[in-house]
């Protein structure tokens, strides 16, 4: 095969393993990383803008708020009606106050400077369907090269948006990219985003590359000089292919050493500058992956039932020797895991039912927190499931487990109820065809029938259907997290957010921008969190899901996360009004 000059020090030796007729066979062949992009995903779209382009100043125009919420707008607009401020309530002065974004969803440059593809190039590329859109993240929001920059003035001027609002001036001041900057304008305080693991080591392990460390250094400075605190996530699903061709990604504890080589890398070079390191974004959801679609990456002979346990396993692990590698590398970072998840609500109050909600606590957030928050090991009803066949943790990694978080970190989006399965508890745990094994509970969005049948609150965009705006349980959710799992460091929600209804079918650009049902989402949730302070709850800060409309997995663009929009013709960059509502909860409340 062809080897490319430019990536020359970047080479794999890789196992080929095929069946000619009638016989198996074996090679060992050397890849170049351009060959290992061919082979395995095929072309990659450009974006027109591939080279990071230098600041400009937010326009001021671009800073004026929406109408207010609930009122219509005084006819000249802009007008909150003022809301009396509730005088017991505040978010304390060191409030971590932020948006953010995760690698693939945002980054697109997919092939650029030195990166190796991951999973997510394979399954965006070469699995029919598996973004329903067919859409990839090659392009995304090209934040690699808009993190700090605006459009030219060129584009600005050339550009007219649809025929409706084409004036000249709204053009003009309202058509600005620049990520951080927007940021900083907004009154935010932290940027949380992921680090593309295959952009520092593009076959996930050996040579470093160079130039994707430097991209992420002058990110973290972009941020800083903003007076943007950036708080890293180190891997937010977006796995180096290499590792998953080679072993199986985490179904293997091969994984785990190079995990620490990566997290190596990245506390030595910029464990100085970042206040917060995630080591895992939402174990329960990534090992939900596992098993990963069949024919694209090397078969694993782990029982598909079993595959995402092997993978919490190794994750739990390589969390926990992260987190105490980054402590002798003497780093001042807190270091923690993103959870997630939301209140557990009992169906009905029956004892089925209250044991039921046991049960989704321990299989959802319990299975990673009793082992890192309390005592080093599973929920015993998980155990008595892993038990039959993950190898024992040993006292060894239980007791590096037993403390490895400095805060508890939660992506908290919604709440729902639950109960027990129709046919029992006992009769579901004692048979693995169950459909509902082996958690053995059943899950819902709407109260009973005895009860009105109601859903818990307003709906999501049809796309997004466990989503509901249930911020009336966020004090409690709040309170159960800090009374079970006492986190030493408080509670940092590090997700929260909605996809307001049919945003993704709209059209018009001032009708996008008014997303009411967001808005009410984001108020109602930065209030829950003053309740659940008010309280004494220690909620140290709230992380915003999204900066910036985004390639939402494998929904694609068809639902909308963002704070801000995206003309994704242009990379046009647009506040939305949720975002000015967000916003103002937070400088209405925060103690000076
Ligand atoms: C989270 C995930 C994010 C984002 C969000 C909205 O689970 O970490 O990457 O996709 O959900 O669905």
């Amino acid at each position: 095969m062809r080897s490319s000059p430019g990536f020359c020090a970047a080479l794999a030796a890789y196992s080929v393993v095929g069946t000619a007729v009638g016989q198996n066979f074996t090679a060992s062949v050397t890849l170049s990383l351009e060959d290992y992009w061919s082979l395995y995903v095929g072309p990659i779209e450009q974006a027109s803008i591939n080279t990071t382009v230098e600041a400009t100043p937010v326009p001021t125009e671009s800073l004026i708020p929406p109408p207010g919420l609930y009122y219509p707008p005084f006819p000249t607009g802009h007008e909150a009606p003022l809301q009396a401020k509730n005088e017991s309530w505040a978010f304390p002065k060191d409030f971590k106050f932020g948006v953010s974004s995760a690698a693939y969803q945002v980054e697109g440059a997919a092939k650029d400077e030195g990166k190796g593809p991951s999973i997510w190039d394979v399954l965006s590329h070469r699995v029919p369907g598996y973004i329903t859109t067919n859409e990839t993240g090659d392009i995304a929001n090209n934040q690699y090269y808009l993190y700090k920059q605006a459009v030219t003035h060129e584009n600005k001027t050339a550009r007219k948006f649809e025929s409706l609002w084409a004036s000249e001036v709204i053009v003009e001041y309202r058509n600005f990219k620049k990520d951080i900057a927007r940021i900083a304008a907004m009154g935010v305080k932290v940027y949380s985003f992921s680090i593309s693991w295959a952009r520092i080591f593009p076959f996930g392990s050996g040579q470093v590359n160079e130039q994707g460390l430097a991209h992420y250094q002058d990110v973290i400075d972009t941020c800083l000089e903003y007076g943007v605190e950036p708080a890293i996530t180190l891997f937010h699903w977006d796995l180096p292919l290499a590792l998953q061709n080679s072993y199986g990604g985490l179904l293997s504890p091969k994984f785990i050493p190079d995990f620490l080589e990566y997290a190596r890398t990245i506390f030595t070079r910029f464990g100085d500058k970042v206040d917060h390191f995630i080591t895992f974004n939402e174990p329960t959801v990534v090992c939900g992956f596992y098993p990963l679609p069949e024919g694209y990456f090397k078969a694993s002979n782990i029982p598909k039932q079993q595959q995402p346990y092997y993978c919490g396993q190794n994750l739990l692990i390589a969390h926990s020797q992260a987190y105490h590698l980054a402590k002798s590398l003497n780093l001042t970072a807190q270091i923690t895991l993103k959870l997630n998840g939301g209140y557990k609500i009992p169906l009905t109050n029956s004892t089925a039912d209250l044991e039921a909600v046991q049960r989704a606590w321990d299989w959802n957030e319990g299975l990673w927190a009793k082992p890192i928050f309390l005592d080093g090991d599973y929920p015993t009803s998980v155990k008595s499931y892993v038990s039959k066949f993950l190898p024992e943790l040993t006292a060894e990694q239980k007791a590096a487990l037993n403390g490895s978080a400095d805060l508890f970190a939660h992506d908290a989006y919604t709440s729902h109820f639950y109960s027990a399965p129709d046919t029992g508890t006992d009769a579901c745990v004692a048979n693995s065809s169950h459909p509902l094994f082996p958690k053995c509970v059943n899950e819902t969005w709407a109260y009973p029938a005895a009860s009105g049948g109601w859903a818990l609150g307003p709906a999501a965009d049809p796309l997004v259907p466990w989503l509901h705006k249930a911020t009336e349980w966020v004090p409690a959710l709040m309170r159960y997290i800090q009374d079970t799992w006492k986190p030493r460091g408080g509670i940092l929600v590090t997700e929260f957010g909605f996809a307001e209804p049919f945003e993704a079918q709209k059209t018009l650009l001032p009708d996008i921008l008014l997303d009411q049902q967001r808005s009410a989402y984001f108020k109602g949730f930065m209030e829950g969190l003053l309740i659940a302070i008010a309280e004494g709850t220690n909620v140290v800060g709230a992380l915003a899901w999204s900066l910036i409309d985004n390639l939402e997995w494998t929904s694609g663009n068809s639902v909308k996360f963002g704070l801000q929009y995206v003309n994704y013709t242009t990379q046009e960059r647009y506040y939305k009004a949720s975002f000015f509502h967000f916003a103002d909860v937070f400088k209405k409340y925060h103690e000076q």
